[in-house]
């Protein structure tokens, strides 16, 4: 007898994983710097226009070939891109392997980021328990910590999705998100009534004709879209396939995005007028209009922040560094769907044992980006992020649009009705289009 496949038990806990999915260190640290970066309440105008016509598609597309193949992204694509007289099948499941490959590669550095937010959360928490010597051990980079706190995450990671997709992904999705937002909205609160804050809300909402002329802003923000709604590594395709026949991926995608789109926003409010608190106490935040280094946003600028607060500092930091910690749990546990779900669909593998051997690998990889971080690690990222998530998404486009014909509703819905046509239309050529102009922009130019 075949097993049954794992499904997700209801709608909302699907929304729940796929927010959870897009939910991450890309919204909580990406979606803020980049705002910072990128003309402020300008770039949160244009990043909501091209989540609408280009990331919402995107994320469309990516639950459709899931949902219609109802199999891995090796199997699902191999499926679709089939055409009797083409390749399509071959270069289907070749673009499913680098899926499964790109979703190891970025679990591997993901996890050391991770890693370095939860040791961050212990570290706050050592600190409000007075115990110096572990808060400075636990915040000061060093070889051991990043080795056991990637460990430790991995070991989140495996424990949530050896349990499957009902019981362990769609379980903690629904206790994680909800704890997400509490965090998220204490923290802002808090923020906001500290002194400085206000110019910070007048920044990020208010947008100047100067914010504008900025030339990276519409590709910056179409990057950061498309990370943030998780396309293009095959995580959304395998959430996708665990949906019931009768989903309605549009509307599932509308939520999943404005979700994604609304806690990012929230983000900017927390992240946003604390810098402007921090300017407000003398401390450097900027340098020629740009955020000093990403990294010590988060592990300086906002940790002596923190501390500039009396009592109450320690549980900021660590409510903080446990918001970005959930975050990327939610994330991960999608990404290691991936390579999971086709060794056991694909290679027969038991979940157990497919399980151990995905996170056996990531760690055998993430050890190696620690031992040799510079440069490694930089390679990595970019190779994921600029190569891997806009051709994949580029060739998710191509199998909507042009090489998956049987039982392609979009397609047939497009032979009836103009509204229906005109989308098909925008995602076989504009979409496409759009992503080629960021790849090469990306990819060539930075
Ligand atoms: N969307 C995640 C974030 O914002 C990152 C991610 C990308 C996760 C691709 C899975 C797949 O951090």
């Amino acid at each position: 007898m075949i097993p049954m496949r794992d499904s997700f038990r209801t709608r909302l806990g699907f929304i729940l994983a796929a927010a959870g999915s897009a939910v991450g260190l890309g919204n909580i640290w990406g979606f803020p710097t980049q705002v910072a970066n990128h003309g402020g309440a300008a770039f949160l105008m244009v990043y909501l226009v091209v989540v609408v016509i280009l990331a919402i598609p995107a994320l469309y597309t990516e639950l459709s070939i899931g949902h219609q193949a109802q199999a891995n992204p090796v199997a699902a694509l191999g499926k679709l891109a089939q055409r009797p007289h083409r390749v399509g099948a071959g270069l289907g499941k070749s673009v499913g392997l680098l899926n499964v490959g790109g979703a190891v590669l970025m679990l591997s550095f993901y996890h050391i980021i991770a890693g370095w937010m939860l040791a961050h959360a212990l570290g706050s928490l050592a600190l409000a328990m007075q115990w110096p010597e572990a808060h400075l051990a636990l915040t000061t980079s060093s070889l051991w910590r990043d080795l056991v706190f990637v460990a430790v995450f991995l070991v989140g990671t495996g424990t949530i999705v050896v349990r499957g997709v009902s019981n362990g992904i769609e379980v903690w999705s629904r206790r994680l998100m909800p704890l997400l937002v509490v965090l998220l909205v204490v923290l802002i609160g808090y923020i906001a009534m500290q002194p400085g804050a206000g110019a910070g809300f007048a920044r990020y909402l208010q947008p100047s004709f100067a914010g504008f002329s900025d030339p990276n802003l519409v590709v910056a923000a179409m990057g950061q879209a498309f990370f943030s709604l998780s396309i293009g590594l095959g995580g959304m395709m395998i959430y996708g396939s665990y949906l019931d026949r009768n989903a309605n991926i549009g509307q599932l995608a509308v939520s999943v995005a404005a979700l994604d789109t609304l806690i990012a926003f929230l983000a900017g409010l927390l992240i946003i007028p604390a810098l402007y608190v921090a300017m407000g106490q003398g401390m450097q935040v900027s340098e020629n209009g740009q955020l000093i280094g990403e990294a010590q946003l988060i592990f300086n600028v906002l940790p002596e922040l923190f501390e500039r607060m009396g009592a109450a500092g320690p549980w900021l930091g660590f409510f903080f560094f446990m918001l970005l910690s959930i975050a990327a749990l939610t994330s991960t546990i999608s990404l290691a769907e991936v390579p999971i779900a086709y060794l056991l669909e694909s290679r027969q593998h038991s979940r157990r044992r497919a399980t151990t051997l995905v996170i056996a690998v990531i760690a055998v990889f993430a050890l190696a980006l620690v031992i040799w971080f510079v440069p490694l690690f930089a390679w990595t990222v970019a190779y994921v992020t600029k190569f891997q998530l806009p051709l994949s998404g580029l060739f998710y486009f191509i199998v909507l649009g042009w090489l998956w014909s049987r039982s392609n509703k979009l397609k047939e819905k497009a032979r009836e009705q103009w509204r229906f046509r005109l989308l098909f239309w925008h995602l076989r050529l504009v979409c496409p289009l759009l992503l080629l102009w960021v790849f090469v922009d990306v990819a060539f130019a930075g």
